[in-house]
């Protein structure tokens, strides 16, 4: 799959080792927003350069880690197009591709280790949206960010 990974300085060492985990694994890293060793950044420019990469379609998926996970979803979902979802664990994980086509995933360096990270990722990875009831769901969030009713 055609990823994108970002990451603020909180986030750079988890953002590194699941970029080699998953070009390991065959995906293709299409766009990496991390900051040079040592170097403090703020998590919006990177979920900005993940963000504009999903929306336009050169990646299928985005993946963004910071401190807590929840800053890089607050500034990814500004972008038209971005469903950014902070995932704590696999289900949540789960939930957020089943029922909510969650199309970045935001993840907490600070919270979560490393190897639920990964389990979190290759489950987020692996999940299709359900559609159905869903799928009027998501719509009536793009008519949210559409404007429409304003
Ligand atoms: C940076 O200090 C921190 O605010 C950031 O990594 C993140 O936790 C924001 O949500």
């Amino acid at each position: 799959m055609k990823l994108a990974i970002g990451s603020d300085h909180r986030g750079r060492d988890a953002a590194l080792h699941l970029e080699k985990r998953l070009r390991d694994a065959g995906h293709e890293i299409v766009a990496m927003a991390v900051l040079g060793e040592g170097e403090i950044g703020d998590y919006p420019d990177a979920a900005s350069v993940v963000g504009r990469s999903v929306a336009s379609g050169e990646a299928a998926r985005g993946i963004l880690i910071c401190g807590t996970g929840l800053g890089m979803a607050i500034a990814a979902n500004k972008i038209q197009g971005v469903r950014a979802a902070t995932a704590h664990d696999e289900i949540t994980a789960e939930l957020s591709r089943s029922h909510l086509d969650a199309n970045v995933c935001c993840l907490s360096a600070d919270l979560l280790g490393l190897r639920l990270i990964e389990k979190i990722v290759d489950r987020w990875l692996t999940i299709e949206f359900e559609g159905g009831r869903h799928q009027r769901r998501i719509e009536k969030i793009n008519a949210i960010e559409a404007g429409e009713g304003d």
